[in-house]
């Protein structure tokens, strides 16, 4: 059984399936989840700026019946007053589970290795696995199954497309990374991704070839800077400026939606032609973080209410 969600390797392929199912069932459904994580309380802290992961997070428990206690921590980080260890210990007195955006991943497994209760990783600097789920949902939603489908990721190898490879290689989504040279994925996670894309059937690639956008089902951006990075944007505008999602890519490329995980910068890594025209799920993704996320937090702290009826079981 998952105690934490660091990485989102804690997930298997049926974990996550699992997940999916049981956010489609919440989001359908609302009425008979609405005292799923009553008297629960979560602490959701930040050493980084957030719309989407604080309000989805803050309002998505109320849904369930729990809250969430919002800890801003974007002065001097954890572990400076107190240690990490300690922060951990103390908050595991009072709440349920511990929601943690933070600036190094090593900070992530110190609270996980010190709490009593359940740490989710809400963003750090390798991996953003509630993103990842909430974009898979998405795909499930509009394709109505992963296996088979061609997602293509275009920018940075960052954070986001750790989590986006990584979860596509364990449902069996192929997956494409095109990024510039010198801004590749993590060697070691590519070479994770691809071993589980062997057992779910899945291919994973990693390349600098804008040509390889043929074909896809789904394209996805993210920001060529990320927080944590203070470079000004125009800095890297030539290096990145041919990877930008615009009409005559997605055009180029067939897909028949297009993705940002959000926050955008509109006229740099997506047009707003694209990202406010027919084929862009990009809200739908900011919606379904709330969805999504819910279904992990039942997982973690109710998972008898996460059990579905067989009928419903449909995620594929
Ligand atoms: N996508 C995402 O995590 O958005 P925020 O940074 O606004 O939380
Ligand atoms: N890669 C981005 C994602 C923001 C949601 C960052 O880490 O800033």
């Amino acid at each position: 059984m998952m105690k934490h969600c660091l990485s989102g390797l804690e997930l298997s392929s049926a974990d996550t399936l699992q997940l999916l199912a049981l956010a489609q069932a919440q989001k359908a459904h609302p009425e008979n989840y609405q005292h799923t994580l009553a008297c629960k309380s979560v602490v959701t802290l930040f050493e980084k700026p957030s719309l989407r992961t604080r309000l989805s997070f803050d309002i998505g428990l109320q849904k369930l019946g729990g809250h969430a206690v919002y800890l801003n921590e974007q002065g001097q980080g954890i572990g400076v007053r107190e240690s990490v260890a300690d922060y951990a210990r103390n908050l595991s007195c009072w709440a349920d589970a511990i929601v943690a955006r933070v600036m190094s991943h090593n900070t992530l497994e110190e609270l996980a290795q010190h709490a009593s209760v359940p740490v989710v990783n809400s963003l750090c600097d390798r991996f953003h696995p509630c993103q990842a789920l909430a974009d898979f949902l998405t795909l499930q939603e509009q394709y109505g199954k992963l296996k088979g489908l061609k997602l293509v990721y275009l920018g940075d190898g960052n954070n986001v497309s750790h989590s986006l490879m990584l979860t596509a290689a364990t449902v069996g989504t192929d997956c494409t990374i095109i990024c510039p040279e010198g801004y590749e994925p993590d060697l070691a996670l590519v070479e994770q991704a691809q071993a589980l894309a062997k057992v779910s059937e899945a291919t994973i690639v990693v390349t600098d070839d804008i040509a390889a956008v043929a074909g896809a089902d789904a394209l996805y951006t993210d920001t060529w800077v990320s927080m944590g990075d203070d470079k000004p944007l125009n800095e890297v505008r030539d290096i990145f400026h041919s990877y930008q999602i615009n009409a005559q890519l997605v055009e180029h490329s067939g897909a028949t939606s297009v993705l940002h995980c959000q926050p955008a910068h509109r006229g740099y890594e997506i047009t707003s032609e694209v990202m406010d025209g027919p084929l862009s799920r990009c809200f739908q993704q900011a919606e379904n973080r709330l969805y999504a996320q819910n279904a992990l937090l039942t997982l973690l702290l109710n998972p008898t209410a996460a059990v579905l009826p067989e009928s419903m079981e449909k995620a594929s």
